[in-house]
């Protein structure tokens, strides 16, 4: 089968959907791979490497003109316009947008947004959306150390002693938890919430004082539970308590970073402008939601704000900005979902099969998924 990668060009958009380590077992798997030159630059994978690998190298046209089309993030229209009808593309199409839906259905294409496979053990290997948030809670800590006019761990010097940065982490699933550990290497002291009770251990394993904010009735309680696994939206009771409790550990916090989201919908608001008026001077907040609409009303998506004080940092694509392991981790993500479909004699889509089944946004013309 011909598969192609093209080069991103969404803005921001520095990962790439294959590596030089990916095209090697596509190649050996019978494939050819043809990948747009430049397509891996920003990620440190250059086009000597893909062709060493076994690929050709070839223009945008050849890549979005290929049987199969391995992408990071959905195609323009344009790009869209250049992929020929029947044939399959597989990214993170953002299965929420049922325009983008309906645009990729109307072109006659199938195609797989791999944020929408289940979050399940057998899923765990191509499960996108964990392998991007790691990197992205990862980031989140370098970026709130850069801007941070202090140090982060305990220091004693002889010019005196400086006091541990204390880090206080709302939203404690993937992103939330590697941001836990990564402040607590950095020597922070950190606080962290969560709307489902099952954080609670993690986050105290990774040597974090979980915010509790108990329920008080049995709606509180069922809606912590979410739905595999996600967390659903808080009834308001209890999202008043949870921001009194914020509140109080954000006056005492140097450092919140917010990364709570829920699926298909404007992220809850966790940090109030009231909350942030009371934060020390020099404090810093990383809103890991700001592409969907913020935890945080003051961030500005894709801008650095200081606002009373505070420097809200609204970067919308962290992953990106850790280019080539994120594309590393994202191309094997790929592989793997190839596994399920793609063999010597070809694409087969095998709606037998959970994850399969869940991923596809649509085929033969038709809009599979139906969002609400
Ligand atoms: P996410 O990115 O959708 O949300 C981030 C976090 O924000 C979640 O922990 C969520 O509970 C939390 N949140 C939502 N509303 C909140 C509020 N009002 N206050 C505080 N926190 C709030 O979640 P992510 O990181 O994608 O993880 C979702 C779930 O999937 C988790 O339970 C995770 O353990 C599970 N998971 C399972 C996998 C598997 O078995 N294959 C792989 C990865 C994650």
């Amino acid at each position: 089968m011909l598969i192609g990668v093209p080069l991103e060009t969404h803005a921001g958009e520095t990962r790439v959907a294959a590596t030089a380590e990916t095209v090697k077992k596509l190649v050996g798997q019978g494939h050819q791979v043809v990948v747009q030159s430049g397509a891996g630059v920003n990620a440190s994978q250059t086009d000597s490497a893909f062709e060493a690998a076994g690929a050709k190298i070839g223009t945008a046209a050849d890549a979005f003109g290929a049987e199969l089309v391995l992408k990071v993030v959905a195609p323009s229209e344009a790009e869209l316009a250049q992929m020929k009808p029947g044939a399959v593309l597989i990214g993170m199409l953002n299965p929420f947008d049922n325009d983008n839906i309906a645009r990729m259905a109307e072109r006659g294409i199938t195609a797989f947004a791999l944020e929408a496979a289940p979050r399940t053990s057998r899923a765990q290997s191509l499960d996108v959306l964990s392998s991007q948030a790691n990197i992205a809670g990862y980031k989140a800590v370098m970026l709130a150390a850069n801007h941070y006019p202090r140090f982060m761990p305990m220091l004693m010097t002889a010019a005196g002693t400086v006091k541990a940065a204390r880090v206080l982490i709302l939203g404690a699933g993937v992103a939330g938890l590697q941001a836990i550990a990564t402040a607590k290497r950095l020597g922070a002291v950190i606080e962290a919430s969560d709307v489902r009770p099952a954080v609670k251990e993690q986050i105290e394993s990774l040597g974090a004082k979980f915010v509790d904010v108990p329920y008080e009735t049995d709606e509180e309680r069922e809606c912590a539970e979410g739905v595999g696994g996600y967390a659903r939206p808080m009834p308001a009771s209890w999202m008043e308590r949870q921001a009194k409790a914020v509140h109080e550990r954000a006056k005492q916090a140097d450092i919140v970073i917010t990364t709570a989201l829920i699926p298909g919908r404007k992220a809850p608001t966790l940090l109030h402008e009231a909350t942030v008026q009371e934060m020390k001077p020099g404090s810093v907040v990383i809103d890991l939601a700001a592409a969907q609409g913020g935890n945080c009303p003051l961030t500005e998506a894709g801008q650095v704000v200081i606002k009373h004080g505070v420097t809200l940092v609204g970067h919308t694509n962290l992953a990106a900005m850790v280019p080539a392991d994120a594309s590393a981790l994202y191309a094997r993500n790929l592989l793997d979902f190839l596994k399920l479909t793609l063999s010597a004699e070809g694409f087969k889509v095998n709606l037998e099969d959970d994850i399969v089944a869940a991923c596809l946004m649509c085929r033969d013309g038709q809009a599979v998924r139906k969002n609400g």
